[in-house]
């Protein structure tokens, strides 16, 4: 086993087209895969194309929609891995999470992931893997995030459940703490109040998207891993 080798493999990565997806697709690219990209923004995916290089296939769609996403896996060549990034962190105290908060956060998380799972596995060889990402809301969950947390907590659970479905295709989730990106900066507002955050967390700052990269590479080319969550977030759990 050649440790985060991904030689001729082909990655599909949902979501991305920014931060810790498409942190993902150049780590994936410069360890050899084929790698594909899903977003739902034409701008966002024609500049994730340039970051990652010659030779990265994008899709523009709805990882929500079955049909789309199928018609745009059917015509890849061939698919190893699948990860996906998808997923929103809506916010409202519990009196105006209304029904379709709920529902529009568990389709954007595990309505996707059961998308990837029941389109791309059939394709995919026995060494093939999932990777979906979580959140630490699952564990830790914030004042007025019920809807997000539950999301996360049933993508966790979900991947459980395919790892004992899907086998030997392995399935993990990956779980990462508090990241520099779009969706962080969108949910604390300011860098003040990324400051804060990041001065509560054991090693002092706020993660850098390469390091879920890393952590993903990790779970496509581990053969004896699956059904695990991996925690990233640099000891925020613990804090
Ligand atoms: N940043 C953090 O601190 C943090 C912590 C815990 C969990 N997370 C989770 O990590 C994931 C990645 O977030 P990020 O921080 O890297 O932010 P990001 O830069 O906003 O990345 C999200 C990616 O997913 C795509 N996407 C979202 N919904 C989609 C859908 N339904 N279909 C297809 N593509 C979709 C986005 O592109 P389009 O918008 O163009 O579709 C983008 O490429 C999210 O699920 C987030 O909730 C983030």
């Amino acid at each position: 086993m050649s440790l985060m080798n991904l030689d001729g493999r082909s990655v599909l990565i949902l979501g991305g087209t920014s931060g810790m997806g498409l942190a993902t697709a150049v780590a994936a690219q410069r360890a050899g895969a084929d790698v594909a990209i899903v977003g739902r923004d034409p701008a966002k995916a024609a500049r994730a194309i340039e970051t990652v290089g010659d030779g990265t296939v994008s899709g523009v769609l709805d990882a929500r929609d079955t049909g789309a996403l199928a018609a745009f896996v059917n015509e890849l060549e061939a698919v190893d891995h699948v990860v996906s990034f998808t997923g929103d962190q809506p916010a409202a105290p519990i009196a105006e999470a209304d029904r379709d908060m709920f529902a529009s956060a568990f389709e954007a998380r595990v309505w996707a992931a059961r998308n990837a799972c029941a389109i791309a596995a059939p394709r995919m060889p026995p060494d093939g893997s999932f990777v979906f990402c979580s959140g630490l809301s699952a564990l830790r969950p914030r004042p007025g995030r019920s809807a997000g947390a539950v999301a996360t907590a049933a993508l966790e659970s979900f991947c459980r459940a395919m790892a004992v479905e899907l086998a030997p295709l392995r399935v993990n989730a990956i779980c990462p703490g508090a990241f520099g990106t779009g969706v962080l900066r969108r949910a604390l507002g300011s860098d003040a109040a990324l400051e804060r955050l990041a001065s509560t967390i054991p090693l002092g700052r706020i993660g850098d998207p390469a390091e879920i990269a890393h952590a993903v590479m990790f779970l496509l080319t581990n053969t004896y891993t699956t059904g695990t969550t991996l925690r990233v977030d640099g000891g925020i759990a613990l804090a």
